[in-house]
């Protein structure tokens, strides 16, 4: 790894003729580099990453390495932008555990800011929750926005049966399929569960035990709260400039529809690439008429924790083929992923082998360093093995491979503005 004593940032993510256009306008402050060995190393020059642009970036590290602090860094940074950048992206957060609402309040750990010359400070997001959870989290004092509901009318029949985790072999899902179809066809796109329930009743080809189990998955789906007649515009979550944040948390153990977070995750993720796309259009257009890049939506971050649930390496998940989709052709119309995960070893290979920025905590399970082991490009001249035996113990540290500067760097990331609520539990009471 190269060492380099001068005091200018280390842009990373951005290539040498944006280097030279707009310097270190649109990055990230995401950390500091590494100059020493040891459990206290010297820090050196800060690191910026370039968010500007769209890049698949992947952060990877065991169990509390520090995987979504990293995350909750690049919210801030992208929170904090010049206005004039700012207004051109928005970032999506799927909170898999129900911990970025901290980003709302100031840190309550000063201290190491302090030493980094930073100072505690909240963060402008929009957190969105289950509907079903608004009242608790209102009442806890927890600082949230809003509801997060999906409009009825845009699952479709597939997306459905992955509610319900559900396939064509299954009656039930031949029966939910054939009932949206009437539905859609009856009424158009402003319906809601009791017109499905009301058309599940009434058909004529299944048998009362296939319609009645379908029909009290759809009254506990009502329940909660979370598919309406009108729903969450998903197209409003990624106006200029926001930064927003749903709430999962509560959906990964839903008894009866496993599905629910990976149809949500789908659903975001379609929207936002088909608008994308159409905007990128209009957006190209008057390039060439105007010879300005303006359009009405912005470039698009989608943040995702925990990434191996909607990207298994060897299941089905509805989430997957959508977030391919954005991992492969992406860049093209303005769509940017960060995904962390502590498991590479179970997400699928091309969210590994397309990155073109890689930021790894520390990792110890072999099998999960094999995985990533296929990144190693001609300019890394060590093994991983070894840098991530030479990486300190402590949290926050990070192993970067860059594509764009063709180089790799030891960096240890900066400590957060805003609240951590991720902080390991503990039987103690202060
Ligand atoms: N650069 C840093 N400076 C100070 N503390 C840090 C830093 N990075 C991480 N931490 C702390 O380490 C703890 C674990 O970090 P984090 O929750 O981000 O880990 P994780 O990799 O997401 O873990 P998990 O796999 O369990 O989700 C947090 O309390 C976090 O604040
Ligand atoms: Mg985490």
């Amino acid at each position: 790894m190269q060492e380099d004593f001068s005091q200018e940032p280390a842009i990373l993510g951005r290539d040498l003729k944006d280097l030279e256009k707009y310097g270190s306008q649109g990055c990230a402050y995401l950390g500091k580099v590494v100059m020493s060995s040891g459990e206290s190393p010297v820090l050196g020059r800060k690191v910026l990453v370039d968010v500007s642009r769209p890049h698949l970036m992947l952060i990877c590290g065991k169990r509390g390495g520090g995987k979504s602090h990293t995350i909750s860094v690049f919210m801030e940074e992208m929170a904090r932008l010049d206005p004039s950048i700012k207004n051109r992206v928005a970032a999506i957060t799927i909170d898999t555990v129900g911990i970025f609402w901290g980003l709302k309040l100031p840190a309550g750990d000063v201290k190491e800011l302090k030493d980094w010359d930073l100072s505690a400070q909240k963060t402008d997001v929009k957190v969105l929750v289950p509907a079903g959870q608004l009242n608790f989290y209102k009442e806890k004092g927890l600082p949230v926005d809003g509801a997060f509901t999906l409009k009825c009318s845009e699952l479709e029949e597939t997306e459905w049966m992955a509610l319900f985790r559900l396939s064509w072999r299954d009656p039930e899902g031949i029966l939910i399929s054939r009932s949206v179809q009437r539905v859609r066809e009856k009424v158009g796109t402003y319906y809601g569960i009791d017109d499905l329930i009301s058309a599940i009743k009434t058909d004529e080809e299944s048998d009362s035990n296939t319609k009645q189990g379908i029909v009290s998955r759809l009254q506990m789906v009502k329940s909660w709260g979370l598919i309406e007649k009108e729903g969450t515009k998903i197209s409003e979550l990624a106006t200029p400039g926001m930064i927003s944040v749903i709430d999962v948390s509560s959906y990964r153990q839903t008894v009866g529809a496993e599905g629910v977070k990976d149809v949500i995750v789908a659903l975001v993720g379609k929207k936002i690439f088909e608008q994308r796309m159409l905007f990128r259009k209009e957006e190209e257009i008057r390039l060439i008429k105007e010879n300005k890049r303006t359009s009405k939506m912005p470039l698009v971050w989608l943040l995702i924790d925990e990434a191996h649930m909607f990207m298994p390496k060897d299941e089905p998940n509805i989430a997957l083929p959508i977030l391919l989709e954005w991992v492969r052709v992406g860049r093209q119309p303005g769509l940017g992923l960060i995904l962390a995960t502590q498991r590479p070893e179970k997400i699928h290979p091309d969210a590994i082998s397309q990155c073109d920025l890689f930021i790894s905590h520390r990792m110890t399970s072999q099998p999960d360093i094999a995985a990533v082991g296929a990144l190693r490009p001609t300019y890394m001249h060590t093994d991983l093995d070894k840098l991530y035996a030479e990486m300190p113990r402590q949290k926050g540290f990070a192993l970067v491979i860059d594509d764009n500067t063709e180089r790799t760097w030891m960096i240890k990331t900066r400590p957060r503005f805003s609240w951590d609520s991720s902080v390991t539990a503990s039987a103690f009471l202060v």
